[in-house]
């Protein structure tokens, strides 16, 4: 496994419209095992393969209930909403709250071809939406109504 350079905002990979995946090979695997320990490298709860200058529909997440690998994903049912901040490792110091669902239903393939469904609330069903959005080439910041000071957020994130 390997550290990958994270690409940053204003990066032209970050717009593109990524690639589905049909290849399930070593290949794949090697870029998942790396994305996920730049991810935890980072601190980070969720990681896009635009983020490390793939183009392809990948994804990593890990919120704190174990590593979630999504590949090819796609979101087939949106409940409620949620507002809360949001933060990026492709801009580690912009924050900024974002409406989300409040619930989310994905299904995706793992790293073998199979598929799977994942259901997310809170947090996770934040991460999914903003890995996902990174697969159109859709940023955080698009979407964000309100931006926040670092310190404002560092006591939100102390609750
Ligand atoms: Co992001």
């Amino acid at each position: 496994m390997a550290l990958r350079n994270i690409v940053k905002f204003g990066d032209e990979r970050l717009r593109k419209k990524c690639r589905e995946v049909t290849a399930f090979d070593d290949k794949l695997w090697v870029l998942l095992d790396d994305m996920y320990e730049t991810m935890q490298a980072s601190d980070g709860v969720g990681l896009a393969a635009p983020q490390v200058g793939i183009l392809r529909r990948v994804a990593v997440i890990d919120v704190g209930e174990g590593p979630i690998e999504l590949i090819n994903p796609v979101i087939t049912s949106m409940r409620g909403k949620q507002h809360e901040i949001e933060g990026c490792l492709s801009s580690p110091n912009q924050w900024g709250y974002v409406e989300r669902p409040a619930k989310v239903k994905v299904t995706a393939f793992n790293r073998y071809g199979k598929e799977f469904k994942v259901e997310g609330t809170e947090l996770l069903a934040r991460a999914l939406c903003h890995e996902i959005d990174h697969l159109n080439g859709i940023i955080f910041t698009d979407l964000a109504d309100e931006m926040v000071e670092p310190e404002d957020n560092k006591k939100k994130r102390k609750k």
